[in-house]
């Protein structure tokens, strides 16, 4: 791709292979690995990352919509597929012909499947067990046993449930023990499929990471309690969930960079304003970098006068308001003494690694400054911003 605006994520390989070891070597005996890769692999982008999941031994992916499955399939993925959103009719018609596994999670959806079948299509059931978004109550396990039992049109896979608070999976007495209590309930109930049941997210998985190292987990745990499949998503991208203490648990390595320059420089008088409303005013003679990337972006405009970037080796602030294809740096500090002809169009790191060894954190713009969640950063970064991919992820 030819790029002209030098702003662009780079997607390390080598990290998200090393997320994946750390999972695969934790949990070497899971009867499910599903790496979610789900609105464009949490920005990452869902066909490279796929196959280098693929390469990685991943069988399975998932997806939310039918649409980023075709196009894993038209790109030439032959993994499983799991499509957990919603699909009508023609919709599960499209499942079918191009062998995506739905999950299942309406009575709606079972009658489209039966109708569209041809042969029998493997699936997975989903209940709701705390979440109150998708899937089935626990109290109609009966009638979908009687359902799906000998049906020939549908052949049960799998039992999932999603935990809507997993960063409480270590208490026993916690949201997450309830609802993997319930969902092991119904899987008592369907023990003559000889099925498995997947439900751990990162935390989930973090947490009985985390216990078992410690080994201060009783036996009869909800997290014990089978041997639970995964679905992780934030901590393949390199993130964890937790907080920092059970962070410790693994090294996981951030996946994402995102990178601009400083295109141009600015040199503010006390009093001058910078951007849109004149929301700051420079204090002392300042020197001001414009970097080519703004809200359109995925830069989020609520981190106006909030955040920090990496440039120069130096931490400096986001001053002004963010604008659509712009932002603006304080950069007086970080060039004190230097050329600033030898500087221009010197990286900006927006988050993620620069290349004089520091770092940025998804995380930290997030939870301090726009209140957002690392998944919203992550998957925010736009379309027109050039993923570039580095090592070779073996
Ligand atoms: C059904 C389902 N399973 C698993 C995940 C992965 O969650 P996380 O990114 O917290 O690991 C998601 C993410 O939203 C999800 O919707």
């Amino acid at each position: 791709m030819e790029i002209y605006r030098k702003t662009f994520a780079e997607i390390n390989l080598d990290h998200l292979a090393h997320n994946i070891r750390v999972l695969q070597n934790a949990f070497p005996n899971a009867p499910f690995m599903c790496p979610m890769i789900k609105a464009n692999a949490y920005g990452h982008g869902d066909i490279q990352l796929a196959k280098c999941l693929e390469k990685l031994g991943i069988q399975h992916l998932g997806v939310c919509l039918i649409e980023e499955g075709l196009s894993l399939r038209e790109a030439g993925v032959k993994a499983e597929v799991l499509v957990f959103g919603g699909f009508d009719r023609e919709g599960a018609s499209k499942i079918m012909q191009f062998q995506l596994t739905p999950v299942v999670s309406s009575w709606e959806q079972l009658d489209h499947l039966e109708a569209a079948a041809t042969t029998s299509v493997p699936m997975h059931l989903k209940f709701d067990t705390g979440m109150g978004r998708l899937g089935f109550s626990p109290s109609e396990a009966q009638k979908l046993f009687d359902r799906l039992w000998q049906n020939k049109k549908i052949r049960l896979k799998a039992l999932l449930t999603h935990l809507y608070q997993a960063d409480d999976a270590q208490a026993e007495d916690g949201s997450t023990s309830a609802q993997l209590r319930q969902l092991h309930q119904v899987s008592l109930l369907f023990k003559p499929f000889q099925i498995f049941c997947h439900a751990l997210n990162s935390a989930g998985a973090l947490n009985l990471m985390c216990c078992e190292r410690e080994k201060n987990i009783k036996e009869n745990h909800p997290l014990l309690l089978q041997n639970w499949g995964l679905r992780p998503g934030l901590m393949i991208y390199g993130y964890s969930p937790l907080d920092a203490s059970a962070r410790q648990i693994c090294d996981l390595k951030p996946v994402m960079t995102l990178k601009s320059v400083a295109s141009n420089f600015r040199f503010m008088k006390i009093g001058e304003s910078v951007s849109y409303g004149g929301t700051w005013t420079a204090k002392r003679e300042s020197v001001i970098a414009v970097v080519p990337i703004g809200y359109a972006d995925g830069y989020h405009r609520i981190l106006s006068n909030q955040s920090f970037a990496l440039f120069n080796g130096f931490r400096v602030p986001v001053v002004g308001n963010v604008c659509m294809d712009y932002l603006m740096l304080d950069i007086t500090d970080a060039v004190k003494g230097s050329d600033l002809g030898l500087l221009k169009n010197q990286e900006v790191t927006l988050f993620g690694f620069d290349s004089q060894g520091g770092f940025l954190s998804a995380e930290e713009l997030a939870k301090k400054n726009s209140h957002s969640i690392t998944w919203e950063i992550l998957t925010s970064v736009g379309e027109r911003v050039p993923r570039i991919y580095t090592g070779s992820g073996a």
